[in-house]
């Protein structure tokens, strides 16, 4: 084999595999069914780890992605169905789970006990206050977010 095949040989390989890592790059994400939440930013967790019927709330309980998804730039939501979801805590990484609401405004934005609370109970809440009857059974008590006290 002359040197000129070897060198096109090499650069072929190296091109398929670029092509192939981007490919795998660009590849969706997977949209859980159901998820179990238990932040790793919290090493003592306090409380049982919170199921979320992820399909479910927005399949059948009406909720929009971008009601819990979000990019904020310049206090808007960017971010649209497609885009890479961030974990929570990848933004929201202030751990106070007590006195969180003690906190200066600016530090309370980036609470994660804070930001899963408001996200969750302020949408139930909102929704049992429209609906009584509709949403008696929706969770806003601590203990149907968090059945048993750890594990
Ligand atoms: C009721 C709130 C809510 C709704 C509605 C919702 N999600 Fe989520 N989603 C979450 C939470 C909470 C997580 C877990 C985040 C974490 O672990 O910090 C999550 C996780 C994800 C993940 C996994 C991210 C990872 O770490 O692997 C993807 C992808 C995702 N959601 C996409 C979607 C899409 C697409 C929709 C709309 C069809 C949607 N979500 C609707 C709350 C929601
Ligand atoms: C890419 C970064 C980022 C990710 C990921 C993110 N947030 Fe946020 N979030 C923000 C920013 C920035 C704000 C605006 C804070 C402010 O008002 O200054 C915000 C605001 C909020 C608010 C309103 C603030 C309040 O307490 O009134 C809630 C609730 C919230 N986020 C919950 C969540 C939840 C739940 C998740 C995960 C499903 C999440 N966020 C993921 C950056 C993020
Ligand atoms: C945009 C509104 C909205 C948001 C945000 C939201 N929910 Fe819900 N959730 C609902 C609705 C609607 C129901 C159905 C209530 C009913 O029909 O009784 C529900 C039901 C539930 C239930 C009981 C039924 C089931 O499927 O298990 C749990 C538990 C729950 N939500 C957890 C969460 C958690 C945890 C979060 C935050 C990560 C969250 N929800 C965020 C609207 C919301
Ligand atoms: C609508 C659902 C919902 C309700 C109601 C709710 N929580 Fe939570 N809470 C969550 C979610 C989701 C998290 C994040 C869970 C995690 O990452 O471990 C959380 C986290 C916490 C944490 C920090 C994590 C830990 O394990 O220490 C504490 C403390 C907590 N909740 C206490 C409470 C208390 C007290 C109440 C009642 C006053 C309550 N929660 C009601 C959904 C809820």
């Amino acid at each position: 084999m002359g040197k000129r095949f070897l060198t096109i040989l090499a650069v072929a390989v190296l091109m398929c595999s670029v092509a192939l890592l981007g490919l795998s790059g660009a590849a969706e994400q997977k949209v859980p069914d159901d998820i179990t939440i238990q932040a790793k930013l919290w090493k003592n967790h306090t409380k049982s780890p919170v199921k979320l019927s992820h399909k479910k709330h927005s399949e059948e309980y009406g909720a929009k992605c971008a009601d819990c998804h979000h990019v904020i730039e310049n206090g808007k939501n960017v971010w649209k169905e497609g885009d890479k979801v961030q974990k929570c805590m990848e933004c929201h990484n202030e751990p106070t789970i007590k006195g969180e609401k003690k906190l200066p405004k600016d530090k309370q934005a980036l609470n994660l006990k804070l930001a899963f609370h408001n996200n969750c109970q302020g949408c139930h809440k909102k929704l049992k206050k429209k609906d009584k009857v509709k949403y008696k059974d929706i969770p806003t008590t601590c203990i149907k977010c968090h059945p048993k006290k750890k594990k």
